[in-house]
């Protein structure tokens, strides 16, 4: 077989069209209005951004020019022009009928909950603000956010946007280690954060980690402590260096204005996991990425004056960031934030919050969608969610089975689903449906958004037919794209731009993504390209073999990986966890194999297949497949396990293999 068995694997063919009724009230609502802002932004994308820029922002000084791309792959957008993202994202709404509107509604556990107007948001930010600046933060400084799912984690945010200040949220999951190693990477002055949050019925004491983290001067950069009382258990406070929020919130200031900031200064930073080293600090600048978060937020969640929209993420991810908070709130939009997690306990949860708030836009995860079909459809069967009426995912490639239970069981096989392709480093969406404009095929993230100029290319950076894999990647600059990586500027030109070298001066961004396109144009992405498996020469996503076991009516969740062989170079392991009715056995793993070589073909069929209660994943729900693969070549694990959510697992899967 030649190089391109990834024509003969997937073979899709659904195609959902734009319902007539969502199209038309859609503001891009049609394939020809779609293609053509593409076209436009294709042609000039200066001209196209810096028209959305002036018409979608508040600007306090106009830019000098829109995108300075002298020196690749290093980016300036809006160069010269001054802006402040906090002021988009409250100010500008308060002369508005938004001003009294909910910005912000929180479902707290347990039982708490919270709604925050454009005006109150304000006024919070304002004396967050403040009390930042009263603890010496000045402009530059990186202050770290270590929090709950809380209101007070997007007020933390907006408050360093508004004073210039770096955040650099750091996911509540993280132990003591992490936090230190991402406070003194990030040199941060001070940390926000709370006594405790809660998460699956316990509280984690982060003011405490924290204290762990900077002991024995650990982390000599750090200077104050703010401490947002959430739990209110017994937590130690170090007198000068640590203060309550709400001791300073009873007389801080509710004014304070908006910095005036240059376009290109450093609005956060977030470490990421690469496939190797430590964590990257991906850096976001203030213009680029307001403005990007604000369009895509626009226009493929189709926001609207009367949705409530809800983005299941956490906000110390990228997804959190970009549309929990600064999108949905530059769009003056009602976003919701919700403190818990789906568990066994309280299996129905997420269909609760759309019942109670009226959920009109819901955006989640495909591992999310995944435990909710393990969980069994009555249970969101007896919610009503007619507020619903469009669904989006994110995070990973959505196996076509998921995709079509969310459309039929939540979706009611009328809202449209948008499956958003993109990366902490793109700063938003990338490769997407809008939803009134292009139809749908389960599993594919579908077209480009206007301005992407993606491509799927070989190593040398020549585009590859259609229906081949290959690698993914991004033509042309993008306000949103990642600036650099925080103090080391070399990894960001070694990871992202010389994978490929540039071809006549061009740069290539590299998303380290396998993807191909099919013969509409639409892309299909596969995943890292660290999980691409190579059996025999040929090429197999390690997807597309989930997907088609966990098409099998006795499996519940699929992890395929490759392991070392002497013959075919590689072979391919699955880990699956069965559905409750099925037990193991020798029987079953012939018939899965047969299966799979049913749904794609012999090349695909699994030489192992191993079954565990459980596995292993980030706390972010993404399957640690590197972790999998160490396991299924018998070799000891080495490297970082910190994102891990549950250690056990991997004794467990030790123990039977
Ligand atoms: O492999 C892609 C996958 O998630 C990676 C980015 O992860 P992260 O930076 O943590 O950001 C996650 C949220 C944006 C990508 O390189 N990925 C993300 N969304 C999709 C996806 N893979 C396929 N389809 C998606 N919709």
């Amino acid at each position: 077989m030649s190089d391109t068995t990834i024509e003969s694997i997937l073979h899709e063919q659904r195609l959902f069209q734009p319902a007539p009724e969502f199209s038309q009230g859609a503001t891009v609502n049609s394939l020809a209005a779609y293609e053509e802002l593409y076209a436009k932004a294709a042609a000039d994308p200066a001209a196209f951004w810096g028209e959305l820029a002036q018409q979608e922002l508040h600007w306090f000084k106009p830019w000098k020019q829109v995108l300075d791309w002298s020196n690749p792959p290093f980016a300036k957008w809006f160069d010269g022009g001054k802006i402040n993202i906090s002021y988009n994202c409250l100010d500008r709404h308060l002369t508005t009928d938004r001003r009294n509107k909910p910005a912000l509604v929180w479902e707290g556990e347990p039982g708490d909950s919270r709604t925050l107007t454009y005006f109150e948001l304000h006024q919070e930010v304002c004396q967050m603000a403040n009390t930042l600046l009263k603890l010496g933060v000045v402009k530059g400084d990186r202050v770290a956010i270590y929090m709950p799912m809380i209101p007070e984690a997007a007020t933390a945010m907006l408050a360093c946007a508004r004073i210039g200040a770096v955040h650099t949220v750091i996911f509540g999951g993280f132990s003591a280690e992490a936090v230190r190693d991402r406070l003194n990477a990030g040199e941060v002055k001070l940390v926000i954060t709370a006594d405790g949050g809660w998460r699956k019925d316990a509280i984690v004491p982060l003011k405490l980690q924290v204290d762990n983290a900077i002991a024995d001067s650990a982390c000599p950069s750090v200077a104050k402590i703010l401490v947002v009382q959430r739990t209110k258990q017994e937590t130690a406070m170090v007198a000068n260096r640590d203060h309550w929020w709400h001791e300073e919130q009873a007389t801080a200031s509710t004014d304070c204005p908006a910095a005036e900031l240059d376009a290109e200064d450093l609005l956060f930073i977030l470490y990421t996991s690469g496939s190797t080293g430590k964590p990257k600090g991906v850096v976001h600048t203030t213009g680029g990425y307001n403005l990007y978060t604000h369009m895509t937020t626009k226009w493929i969640f189709d926001i609207k004056d009367s949705d409530v929209y809800w983005c299941t993420a956490d906000v110390g991810w990228i997804t959190g960031h970009s549309y929990i908070v600064y999108g949905p709130l530059s769009n003056g939009a009602t976003t919701v934030m919700y403190e818990g997690a789906p568990r066994p306990s309280n299996p129905g949860c997420f269909w609760d919050v759309i019942e109670k708030y009226k959920v009109t836009i819901f955006y989640t995860a495909p591992t999310a969608i995944r435990t909710f079909i393990k969980m069994g459809e009555e249970i969101p069967n007896t919610r009503d969610m007619s507020s619903l009426r469009l669904l989006g995912t994110v995070g990973e490639p959505i196996n076509p089975e998921a995709w079509m239970w969310y459309h039929r069981v939540i979706g009611k096989e009328r809202c449209p689903i948008v499956d958003t392709w993109w990366q902490t480093e793109t700063g938003g969406i990338m490769i997407t449906p809008l939803p009134g404009a292009i139809a749908t095929k389960p599993g594919s993230a579908t077209r480009p958004f206007p301005g992407i100029i993606a491509d799927v290319v070989d190593l040398d950076g020549q585009p590859v037919p259609r229906n081949t894999g290959g690698y993914l990647v991004v033509r042309h600059p993008w306000p949103g794209m990642m600036r650099t990586v925080y103090g080391e500027p070399d990894r960001f030109c070694t990871t992202y731009w010389e994978h490929i070298a540039p071809i006549d001066g061009k740069y290539l961004y590299f998303a380290g993504d396998g993807a191909r396109q099919d013969e509409d144009g639409y892309f299909w992405v596969m995943g890292r390209i660290d999980d691409v498996i190579n059996v025999s020469g040929h090429r197999l996503g390690t997807m597309e073999v989930e997907s088609a076991l966990v098409s099998h009516p006795a499996v519940a969740e699929a992890a395929v990986v490759g392991k070392p062989d002497d013959l075919k170079g590689e072979e391919i392991v699955a880990f699956i966890t069965l559905e409750h009715t099925f037990t193991a056995s020798d029987a079953l793993i012939k018939e899965l194999k047969q299966h799979v070589g049913k749904e794609i073909g012999a090349i695909a069929r699994p030489g192992d297949i191993r079954f565990t209660d459980s596995l292993p994943k980030t706390r972010s729900g993404k399957i640690m497949r590197r972790l999998l693969r160490t396991i299924a070549a018998g070799e000891e694990i080495t490297g970082d396990t910190s994102t891990l959510e549950d250690r056990s697992v991997l004794d467990r899967l030790r123990q039977d293999t």
